[in-house]
């Protein structure tokens, strides 16, 4: 869906194609270089093309999770997914998300708009509670987290480790719908 942004430009959140590998891969090493609030440490993500064209493929065809890119400026800046914790019975209520922008479009009301999209996904499948782990110092996106409803619900110390030695705790977060 095509959303207007705070800036008058637009931002499409769409389901990436295979045509996105490529555009996917690049934001992923870039933000990996851009934020410590990401999973993996600089160099680490080196998914191939071709391998990441057949998980967009697997994605798609999983009723289970959905993937969407953002595109601003024709240019897939963004990502982000949500998908059921776990596929049995006893948690098919509970979803977790994650997202990812380059950090030049920060700020801009995009990781909102995904957010919209990941809810809108979870009300059509019979989400109950949405859950995410954010790196606690992570201000901007606990925010957008908190601006949405989510709340702090416990905190995992040491979570992170990272490559000088230093540690970074998490909030998990949870929304109920
Ligand atoms: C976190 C992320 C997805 C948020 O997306 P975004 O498009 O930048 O966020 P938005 O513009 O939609 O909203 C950010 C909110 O945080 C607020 N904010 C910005 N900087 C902030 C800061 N330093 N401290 C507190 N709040 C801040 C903004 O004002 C906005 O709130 P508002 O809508 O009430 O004004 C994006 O910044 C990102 O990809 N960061 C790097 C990777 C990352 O941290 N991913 C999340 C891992 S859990």
């Amino acid at each position: 869906m095509e959303y207007l942004l705070k800036n008058g430009k637009k931002v499409l959140i769409r389901k990436p194609t295979v045509e996105d590998a490529e555009a996917i891969i690049n934001v992923m090493t870039t933000a990996d270089t851009e934020t410590l609030f990401l999973a993996r440490n600089p160099g680490e993500f080196c998914t191939p093309v071709e391998r990441e064209k057949q998980i967009i493929e697997n994605v798609l065809a999983d009723d289970a999770v959905e993937w969407f890119v953002a595109e601003y400026d024709n240019k897939v800046i963004g990502q982000c997914s949500v998908g059921l914790v776990r596929r049995n019975e006893r948690y098919r209520h509970r979803a977790g998300v994650a997202f990812v922008i380059l950090k030049d479009y920060w700020n801009l009301g995009i990781g909102g708009r995904m957010m919209e999209e990941c809810i809108k996904w979870c009300r059509e499948h019979g989400i109950a509670q949405i859950e995410l782990d954010v790196v606690k110092n992570n201000d901007r996106a606990v925010k957008m987290y908190q601006n949405f409803g989510f709340e702090i619900i416990g905190t995992k110390e040491n979570a992170l480790r990272y490559q000088d030695g230093t540690y970074a705790d998490e909030y998990l977060m949870v929304k109920k719908l």
